[in-house]
């Protein structure tokens, strides 16, 4: 569906592809991740303006080490072999590899060569991210040295005649000095692209290409509230208006105020078909006295799929089925290219097939989540939805700790809408990535006026995060946490203690349940 100019990136498992990807789109140009297992003829189809061969954990010398299709270096394509990556084309086409006297670890001085063309324009001593135990001991026919360092006498090699380089430090990452400026190099002189890759213009392709699939065909989409389907949504409304149907399912368990910003964006601003379905006491009702999480998730999930697919089916067939995989979701399904796993937290798994529907349509599955979220400022979506926090599918009815009632419900919240409230007049909504109230099972004594309480005890998690594996406990400033409490005791009954959440993942997750 991409008709501009892309640059593949041949993933071994190096713990920075994602963040080449990121650097190859930050040059303006649109990058694709394809794991070495795909056959080449996927790369092929791609036609791409260059090749990026990550960086990985193997040794190419291991028996089973990854490899790739030898034809790679004789497409005609440039290639650049980052640390694994140069390894490899250095032992496949002829040259020797060796363990290193010295494993260099780090930031490490590196002298580039103003002969090589790869490096010229950074000429000199520079710092680089090293990480290798192993290195090139013997360039193979046709390479040159163009850098050194003191342990690795070949830190970059070429041959300009082939358009094939390699560099055994990461350019990609930020303690590399110049970086920067050596992939701008190999993107736009030895690739020779453009640079014409932006938002608006993947906006504009991408609408093209739903064009061209959906034809005058119609689309339906579950719409979740969240970013993700949301940007999905306008994109596809932006193709093909009213044809597009959504789904919204209201199970109930959203933050206050949100499934009123979905029925008022999607009704006004892009006036999709929205089918709302209020379902909160069907929801509910099979919640009564569950306190387990998984039964919770299981029941929530369950009941999604049953008032989907009625709802679905009331409009009668439609012909493909839209969602929102973003490119994070589809490196956690482990399917790179070209497979069409339904994300199993979108809850509607198995639907499409059901309901006879003969495409899938993910226009978001190359983005990341920054990206994703600009698309959605392009499109003219709120910033209040484009910059909303990551929010999980059963919602607040795994904030709330034991059964679930409609005044615990409220009780969460209220309390989580002055808490954001708080956090985003403190100008803290961007930085801190997630924070929430729970509501946990604990009731505690307390004195309010001159009444004994025995009232409920309200957690506030609040985390920064880069990828939500890991998170640490946001530092929220002392008196910041002494508004939130206040407010939260004065206003939202039932409440006359509240804690702070001060615990890292791992050993704790995110959520509470
Ligand atoms: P945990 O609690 O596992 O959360 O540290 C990591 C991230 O995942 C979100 N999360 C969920 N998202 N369905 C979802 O769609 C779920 O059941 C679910 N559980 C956790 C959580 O909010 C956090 O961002």
């Amino acid at each position: 569906m991409q008709r501009h100019e892309c640059v593949v990136i041949l993933d071994f498992g190096g713990q920075y592809t994602q963040l080449i990807a990121r650097r190859v789109r930050e040059n303006h140009v649109y990058s694709q991740v394809v794991h070495y297992t795909q056959p080449i003829s996927v790369i092929e189809e791609l036609k791409p303006k260059g090749i990026i061969l990550s960086g990985g954990p193997a040794s190419v010398l291991e028996e089973g080490a990854p490899r790739v299709d030898e034809k790679l270096f004789t497409l005609g394509v440039p290639v650049l072999g980052i640390c694994y990556g140069m390894q490899l084309m250095a032992y496949m086409l002829g040259g020797k590899v060796e363990p290193a006297a010295q494993r260099e670890y780090g930031r490490i001085p590196v002298n580039m060569l103003s002969s090589s063309a790869l490096l010229s324009s950074v000429a000199g001593e520079s710092q680089c991210w090293m990480s290798h135990t192993y290195q090139v001991k013997q360039l193979p026919d046709g390479f040159v040295s163009g850098a050194r360092s003191k342990n690795c006498a070949n830190a970059e090699m070429e041959n300009t005649a082939k358009a094939l380089y390699g560099v055994q430090f990461h350019p990609e990452v930020t303690h590399t000095e110049k970086g920067g400026t050596i992939l701008k190099t190999f993107l736009s002189d030895i690739c020779g692209c453009a640079g014409d890759w932006s938002m608006a213009a993947y906006a504009e392709s991408a609408v093209e290409a739903i064009c061209n699939e959906v034809g005058d065909g119609t689309v339906l989409l579950g719409l979740s509230g969240g970013v993700d389907s949301s940007v999905a949504a306008a994109l596809i409304y932006k193709a093909i208006g009213d044809r597009l149907t959504c789904v919204f399912v209201d199970h109930g368990f959203l933050r206050k105020g949100e499934a009123d910003e979905v029925r008022e964006v999607f009704t006004k601003t892009f006036p999709v078909r929205l089918i709302a379905a209020d379902a909160s006491d069907f929801f509910l009702s099979h919640l009564e006295g569950v306190s387990d999480p998984e039964t919770k998730r299981k029941s929530i999930g369950r009941d999604f799929i049953e008032v989907f697919k009625k709802e679905a089916l009331k409009l009668g067939k439609l012909d493909h089925f839209a969602q929102g995989t973003i490119y994070p979701d589809v490196i956690e399904s482990g399917s790179v290219a070209g497979s069409s796993v339904i994300k199993s937290h979108h809850n509607v798994g198995g639907l499409p097939k059901e309901l006879g529907f003969t495409s899938l349509i993910e226009p978001l599955r190359m983005l990341f989540k920054d990206e994703v979220r600009a698309l959605g400022e392009e499109l003219g979506l709120p910033s209040s939805l484009v910059w909303r926090q990551p929010f999980p599918g059963p919602g607040l009815a795994i904030r709330i700790i034991g059964d679930i009632t409609r005044d615990k419900l409220t009780i969460v919240r209220d309390s989580d809408a002055i808490l954001r409230e708080e956090i985003a007049a403190a100008g803290l909504d961007r930085s801190i990535n997630q924070y929430f109230t729970v509501l946990t099972g604990i009731r505690s004594v307390g004195v309010m006026g001159d009444e004994r309480t025995y009232d409920y005890t309200v957690a506030i998690r609040a985390v920064t995060t880069d990828d939500f594996m890991t998170a640490d406990w946001a530092r929220i400033p002392y008196d910041l946490l002494a508004k939130i409490s206040a407010r939260i005791v004065n206003e939202v009954g039932h409440i006359n203690r509240v804690c702070l959440d001060i615990t890292t993942k791992p050993p704790a997750s995110i959520e509470w349940e």
